[in-house]
């Protein structure tokens, strides 16, 4: 169980030196995260920092300054002898950007740290809107395991207070390209506590959500 940082309790890390935390990578596994804040609009319960309406070329000069960290922080000794053993690429949407953008994103990470996305435990994190064949095709070549996506209720009246992006229609489709595409791990979101949500619409959304599983397998997040 755990919950999202609020966006109001980002703070700077000022006089924190990078430098004196690498030896820990030597004894640990490590798992790499690649903080991608995009949406394309602002959902009515998100309480999550994250940037709607950003355009490709805001994307673009986001990659640009994440390059820059990787190749700064990939240079220490440690980070280019440290293990890691999975990428999450989440925050947001990830799966907004288009595919030369993702392309990079693969790119650059293995350029500049010791990690190959095909080899360790790889996830990210969609929305059915973002969901199309060639965008899953790509990650799926890239060896990504575990699709996380953002469905959150399949009752349209529900759904509908949401102010999100899609449909529930467009929830299923994507689904379904989702489960073609064969992934070894899907995760769905779902909320509860909607308003005149009942027990009976949770265990109908969770039931459909169960209808696309690959493994006999149930994890809920509370927050
Ligand atoms: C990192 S968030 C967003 C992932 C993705 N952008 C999306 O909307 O599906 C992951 C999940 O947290 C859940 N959640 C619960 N309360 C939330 C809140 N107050 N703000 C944002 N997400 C919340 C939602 O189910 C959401 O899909
Ligand atoms: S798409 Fe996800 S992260 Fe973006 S505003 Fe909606 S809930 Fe928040």
């Amino acid at each position: 169980m755990y919950a999202y940082t609020h966006k109001r309790a980002y703070r700077d890390l000022g006089n924190i030196d990078i430098r004196q935390y690498l030896h820990h990578l030597a004894d640990n596994t490590n798992h790499l995260y690649l903080h991608l804040p995009f949406c394309r609009s602002k959902c009515g319960f998100c309480n999550l920092f994250s940037l709607a309406g950003a355009s490709s070329s805001d994307v673009d000069k986001y990659s640009d300054s994440v390059e820059q960290q990787l190749i700064h922080y990939g240079k220490p000794e440690q980070v280019q002898q440290a293990r890691f053993s999975s990428l999450v690429a989440g925050g947001r949407t990830s799966l907004l950007l288009n595919e030369q953008q993702l392309e990079r994103m693969f790119l650059s990470v293995e350029k500049y740290l010791p990690v190959e996305a095909d080899n360790i435990y790889t996830v990210i994190e969609t929305l059915p809107i973002f969901s199309d064949e060639n965008k899953l095709g790509l990650i799926r070549n890239r060896g990504v395991n575990r699709i996380s996506i953002g469905i959150q209720s399949f009752v349209a009246e529900e759904f509908k207070i949401f102010g999100r992006s899609h449909t529930v229609k467009q929830s299923n489709e994507a689904l379904e390209r989702i489960k073609k595409a064969h992934f070894g791990e899907l995760n769905v979101d779902l909320i509860y506590g909607i308003p005149q949500q009942t027990i009976d619409s949770v265990c109908y959304s969770v039931n459909e959500a169960l209808s696309y599983q690959r493994k006999k397998y149930l994890s809920i997040l509370y927050i």
